[in-house]
């Protein structure tokens, strides 16, 4: 099947999420359910329509997730462990769009690079499958383990039909989803302070 006609069978009113846990990823830790993260609440007129979503990230340990609503889907917000952002050059030849010019989800311009983030260690992507809007697990854990290759280097893990994506939310060849994870518009305030959901202006 073409690219353009996988494209066009992706179904945004089914991108439905579960959002049952925000996983703490050391290497073998379990998973552990820990409610959103949000720093700055909108009013829920304003969530409705699309507010950005300010988040303090210093918290964020090296190898751990948090999870913020934005819009109303879960944006994962992971730092990444130095073995984890060099693993991202190493699996590259296992994925189907490592350079993200596939555009089913566009990545943002300054997404557009080996880790598809602004900082290489932090990780700020939508955590909605692109073949039919499940929310794929933290697999973190690096080694063989069920539904995932010996040679795993950790990533994520879409149960519904098996699509796996690398620690950047890039998918792997051969699996039903059709394109990378969405990166979504945001900016560093600070250091420390994102802002998801707006493009920093110029
Ligand atoms: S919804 Fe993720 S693989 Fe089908």
């Amino acid at each position: 099947m073409s690219e353009a006609t996988v494209d066009a069978t992706v179904d945004n009113s089914r991108r439905t999420w579960l959002i049952t846990s925000a996983a703490m990823g050391g290497v073998g830790a379990a998973a552990v359910a820990v409610p959103f993260v949000s720093s700055f609440q909108p009013s829920e007129r304003a969530k409705a329509a699309g507010a950005a979503v300010q988040v303090d990230i210093s918290g964020v340990q090296p190898g751990s997730k948090i999870v913020v609503e934005w819009r109303g889907k879960p944006v994962w917000i992971m730092r990444r462990t130095d073995q984890q952002v060099s693993d991202l050059a190493k699996i590259e030849p296992q994925l189907a769009d490592p350079t993200s010019k596939r555009k089913a989800y566009p990545t943002p311009e300054y997404a557009q690079n080996r880790h598809r983030s602004i900082k290489p260690e932090v990780f700020v992507g939508v955590g909605i499958c692109t073949h039919l809007g499940c929310s794929p697990g933290d697999k973190f854990a690096p080694g063989a383990q069920p539904s995932l290759p010996d040679d795993w280097v950790g990533g994520y893990l879409c149960a519904c039909h098996g699509s796996t994506f690398d620690l950047a939310g890039r998918v792997f060849k051969n699996k039903p989803a059709p394109d990378n994870l969405e990166v979504p518009p945001h900016y560093y305030v600070s250091d420390t302070v994102l802002m998801i959901g707006e493009e920093k202006k110029a």
